[in-house]
């Protein structure tokens, strides 16, 4: 019963954030320093489901206007999708930045079955699962974040190989290099 109405509550609050508005504290964020902070925090789980967590940064500093809380609750959620899809058999997933087109990049990419074509447009939709249990908010929410920030999310797929998802920054002028 504790149990239920704790997960109830996780769906309300997920709901909620997803409903309301979202209001953006933004600092200037290292992303390379998020992705490794990220990893630290997910290697534990990862290790438990026999996933390799390899981080892959850019060579240049990357320094973005961003609200870091928001991000890593993106990107959390990109990574706990990849782990969910390899299931139990292992397997690899890259966190990596870089810089291209003026935007700032952060790729998440696991080596889980992949996402049938058909299905990839309805994955950002509100409540679409093929998770039991599953509140189909996650992607919903990461990309609402993405968009508050002037951003988008984008998934490239290999059903049978893997699934990369990108999420695009705007350079923001002044801060994206940090000074040399
Ligand atoms: N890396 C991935 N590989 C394969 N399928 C994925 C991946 N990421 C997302 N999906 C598909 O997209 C659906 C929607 O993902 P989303 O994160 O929005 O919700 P969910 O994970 O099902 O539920 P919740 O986030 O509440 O646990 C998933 O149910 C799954 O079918
Ligand atoms: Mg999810």
């Amino acid at each position: 019963m504790q149990r239920e109405t704790s997960r109830l509550k996780d769906i309300l609050d997920d709901f909620l954030r997803y409903a309301g508005k979202l209001e953006l504290d933004r600092q200037p964020t290292d992303i390379n320093q998020m992705i490794e902070e990220l990893a630290d925090f997910f290697s534990p789980q990862a290790q438990l489901q026999r996933v390799q967590l390899r981080v892959r940064p850019s060579g240049e500093k990357l320094i973005v206007s961003l609200d870091a809380r928001l991000i890593k609750q993106a990107v959390l959620n990109l990574m706990l999708n990849g782990l969910q899809a390899m299931g139990s058999d292992g397997g690899e997933m890259i966190l990596g930045t870089a810089r291209e087109n003026g935007e700032a990049r952060i790729e998440v990419i696991d080596t889980g079955p992949g996402i049938p074509s058909e299905v990839t447009e309805r994955i950002f939709q509100a409540y679409y699962s093929t998770k039991q249990g599953g509140t189909g908010l996650g992607l919903a929410m990461a990309r609402r974040i993405l968009h508050e920030h002037g951003g988008r999310i984008t998934v490239t797929s290999e059903p049978g190989k893997g699934t990369a998802f990108t999420l695009h920054l705007p350079e923001s002028t002044n801060w994206l290099r940090s000074p040399v």
